[in-house]
């Protein structure tokens, strides 16, 4: 039967894949499985069956399609349901604020909250962003983002995400995804999935496929799909399919990716939207369990659409059948209800394409003049959470002699465009598109406005002030001539530089979205070099969207300290102050690894590939960032893991205590059946354009715009419109994975001591060898961040779960306790594990 032989293909791909991943093949897997209000969204999914059975088959249609580009307010919209007061869902960017409006925040990038390793900043970021979209009348949040995960140091949208280290990625992705649902929004976990690089993400001239990442089995659960795991365990309402293939199959069609993966094996019981116009097929997507299409016309601004009409169409004349539509419908409204959209709702009140008062509601047919933006301020407090993220985020990477904290120096000099204002404004350059002045966020559609920006040299000059110190700075990157006078004898020479990166639809300076090398922008090396040539006590402050590589100055003897400050969002100034002048103590450690040259990753991107579809092969496998560091003996710069402190810390006193969980039992049974909501009126003429209806131009309706095809040829997959009882994955069962994947299999404590002479954040690592010849070194399984007066010493405890110590086996289809010998790990990077004990 399908199930069966479906699992054979896959474990005879994954045996060969890692030799032959060019041919990766993708198998099918249908049907798709429909949601059965497991995992703690029984309540809202009641409440969406009540919804769902009152709607026609147009209303059920209008909600799983967007009415086109620019066609309402909001990135996303949804069609309406106004028989019913329902205005259709508002799906926003952004993973770091609301984009394109005003009187929002704009949030430290997920890769600077994952710096902080605290838990509780993933989750009031989380939350406080999640208030903010819900203010603006948002009903569904773009991000956070676990894909790119990070596999390619210049990936573009990197920054978006947290971390190339999947459990790190998983717990943010986990803690952002509750703190935005607790604030009434629906969260949306995206890219889906293997979307690691921004240069043929879509098909582009010459190419007319978009590039395939090629992952094996194992690969795919023990990196790239394990923080989506994690999301579906927190409860996201919904995943965003990315534009890319999976292994030679469109991801957001992918039968094997979205049905198999996410909706059996994880259990997955939200909605999978596509990413904008990543929809490029109609049946065939609905069958491969793609349930909303975003925009909702087929290209920008198109006017046509795979479903609207065609949908309705295809249900009528049985291609897909009531189930299926009832499912992407149920999900959609269960995810509404789950996150309490029913209470928490207010009216979108801002414009995605016009800031002005007045404007077109829907502009690309610039129809309806009306008031579009109330400007409401969604602000609330937040400017301290982003203060405090931003010191938390900076990690201290060397620092001589206690050059750092500074106490009142006599003279400071502060150098470079990167310390410096857009003298054109902060929100000059739309989406971020150009690198002018301090870098607080990269580019792309992962934005938000600043609502302002300090720079760092306002707040350093403002501290100077205080201090009485005497303030000197230059902006000009190559007028080397004032900086040579700014700096000699200057106590202190503070230079900034940075790196940026973002989205394919734009390019600056050459980088299309991806970098094009490591190095930093704006003649920034050259300007530290100079800097450090002249001055004894040169800090180097480096605001990048992933690691650069640092060689040539870091063990420059003038070059005394080197703050890492990401992309700290807007109190990017106020934020490293506190950091250089000792207000906080830094805590963050690196989310990757510093390489001492490009090539040291092993992986890049593939800026023109060589063959059409393009193909990514993943052939590292598990083995990215400080996972192929440490297998290919390479020293870095910086480990992953790694960040100083004001302070000192020791480890002692490891324990491992064994648990006893019972063994795991693989998930056998069937589901129910699918089942239907309310009933489908068949006749095609009450499915048509009501008459003498005005409808707006390039707007997607659900309506029938012609005959509904018949006496097509039926050749869908094999078991693709079948609504009867399916068997449950052996891996599956609960909400991201077997529900005993989570048991305590050891319960390990170790003790932290602060041993210097300031109170401190130490973040304890636990890392674990899996011990087969084919396992990473280590991987990190667990942290945790602790505040210690001098002196002071804490316990630092994390239960190991059984997950944290499977393999995934392509054979059983499950995951498996290998019988190599484990040890387990705890330190303070991910090269630096003073203790350590064997798991037996
Ligand atoms: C494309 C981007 O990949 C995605 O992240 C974003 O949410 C949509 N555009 C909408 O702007």
């Amino acid at each position: 039967m399908l199930w069966s032989s479906s699992i054979a293909v896959v474990a005879a791909l994954s045996n060969t894949a890692s030799a032959q991943l060019n041919d990766a093949y993708s198998p099918p897997s249908y049907p798709s499985p429909w949601m059965r209000g497991g995992n703690g969204w029984a309540d809202a999914y009641t409440k969406a069956q009540a919804f769902v059975s009152q709607l026609t088959l147009l209303e059920k249609v209008n909600l799983t399609t967007g009415v086109g580009w620019e066609g309402e307010s909001c990135v996303g919209n949804t069609g309406a349901i106004p028989r019913l007061n329902f205005p259709g869902l508002c799906l926003q960017d952004s993973p770091l604020g609301v984009r394109d409006t005003d009187f929002n925040s704009a949030f430290p990038s997920g890769m600077n909250v994952a710096a902080t390793w605290s838990t509780r900043l993933f989750k009031s970021r989380g939350n406080a962003m999640g208030s903010e979209h819900g203010g603006k009348g948002v009903d569904v949040q773009l991000g956070p983002v676990a894909g790119p995960i990070g596999r390619v140091p210049a990936g573009g949208r990197n920054w978006e995400g947290f971390s190339p280290d999947p459990v790190l990625t998983g717990v943010a992705m986990a803690q952002t995804i509750q703190g935005i649902q607790d604030a009434g929004v629906i969260a949306c976990a995206k890219h889906y999935i293997g979307n690691e690089q921004e240069h043929n993400r879509q098909a582009a001239a010459p190419y007319n496929f978009a590039y395939s990442a090629n992952i094996d089995d194992v690969t795919m659960h023990e990196l790239y799909l394990w923080p989506f795991a994690d999301s579906v365990r927190a409860g996201v309402g919904a995943i965003m399919c990315s534009y890319n293939q999976v292994n030679n199959s469109y991801a957001s069609q992918n039968s094997y990716t979205l049905n198999y993966l996410l909706k059996n094996e994880l259990d997955f019981q939200g909605f999978v939207t596509s990413d904008w116009w990543a929809q490029l097929t109609g049946a065939a997507s609905a069958l491969a369990g793609l349930d909303m299409t975003m925009a909702g016309d087929q290209g920008l601004a198109s006017g046509d659409t795979f479903w609207g009409s065609n949908l309705t169409a295809a249900v009528l004349n049985g291609t897909i059948p009531q189930w299926r539509l009832d499912d992407m419908v149920t999900r959609i409204m269960s995810a509404y209800y789950k996150v309490g959209r029913d209470t928490h709702k207010v009216p979108v009140n801002f414009n995605s394409w016009n800031l002005s008062t007045y404007g077109y509601q829907h502009p690309e047919a610039n129809e309806d003049f009306t008031q579009i933006n109330w400007h409401v301020n969604v602000q609330d407090d937040h400017a301290a959470l982003i203060r405090e993220i931003g010191g938390a985020s900076t990690v201290l990477l060397k620092n001589t002699n206690n050059a750092l904290p500074l106490n009142k120096p006599k003279y400071i000099a502060v150098i470079g465009e990167d310390a410096h204002d857009n003298p054109a404004g902060v929100n000059s350059c739309s989406d971020r598109n150009c690198d002018i002045g301090t870098l607080a966020m990269g580019w792309g559609s992962g934005t938000a406005n600043f609502p302002y920006l300090i720079a760092p040299n306002t707040a350093l000059k403002a501290q100077a002030a205080s201090d009485g110190s005497k303030y000197t700075n230059v902006s000009d990157n190559y007028d080397f001539d004032a900086v040579t006078a700014a700096v000699t004898g200057a106590d202190i020479a503070i230079v900034f530089g940075n790196a940026d990166s973002g989205e394919d639809y734009i390019t600056i300076d050459g980088n299309q979205g991806d970098r094009n090398n490591l190095t930093l922008w704006g003649n920034a090396d050259a300007l530290i070099a100079h800097v450090a040539s002249i001055n004894p006590n040169t800090i180097v402050v480096l605001h990048t969207v992933g690691p650069v590589i640092v060689e040539a100055y870091k063990n420059h003897p003038n070059v005394t300290a080197i703050l890492w400050a990401g992309l700290p969002g807007q109190e990017s100034g106020n934020a490293i102050t506190d950091v250089i002048y000792g207000k906080v103590n830094p805590q963050a450690k690196s989310v990757f690894t510093w390489g001492k040259q490009r090539e040291d990753w092993g992986v890049d991107v593939v800026y023109t590939p060589t063959s059409d579809p393009p193909q990514l092969n993943f052939n590292e496998g598990v083995f990215i960032d400080y996972r192929h560091f440490d297998a290919a003996g390479i020293e870095p710069s910086y480990e992953f893991g790694f960040g100083l402190s004001y302070t000192n810390f020791s480890y002692s006193n490891l324990v491992i205590q064994k648990q006893n969980p019972g063994p795991y039992e693989p998930t056998t049974g069937e589901t129910s059946a699918a089942p239907t909501f309310g009933t489908i009126d068949y006749n095609a003429a009450d499915n048509e354009f009501p008459p003498g209806w005005h409808a707006v131009k390039d707007y997607v309706y659900p309506y029938l715009d012609g005959p509904v095809p018949t006496g097509l040829p039926q050749d869908w997959p094999a078991g693709a419109q079948d609504g009867s009882p399916q068997p449950k994955l052996p891996a599956g069962g609960s909400g991201g994975g077997n529900r005993q994947l989570w048991d305590t299999m050891y319960t390990v404590s170790a003790t932290v001591t602060n041993t210097g002479g300031v109170k401190g954040t130490e973040i304890p690592q636990l890392y674990i060898s899996l011990g087969a010849p084919t396992d990473p070194k280590v991987v990190l399984r667990g942290f945790d961040d602790l505040i210690l007066d001098p002196g002071e010493s804490e316990t630092f405890t994390y239960e190991v779960t059984r997950r944290d110590i499977s393999n995934w086996d392509t054979a059983s289809q499950n995951w498996v306790v290998s019988t190599y010998p484990k040890t387990v790990y705890v330190g303070s990077s991910s090269r630096n594990l003073p203790l350590s004990g064997a798991l037996a």
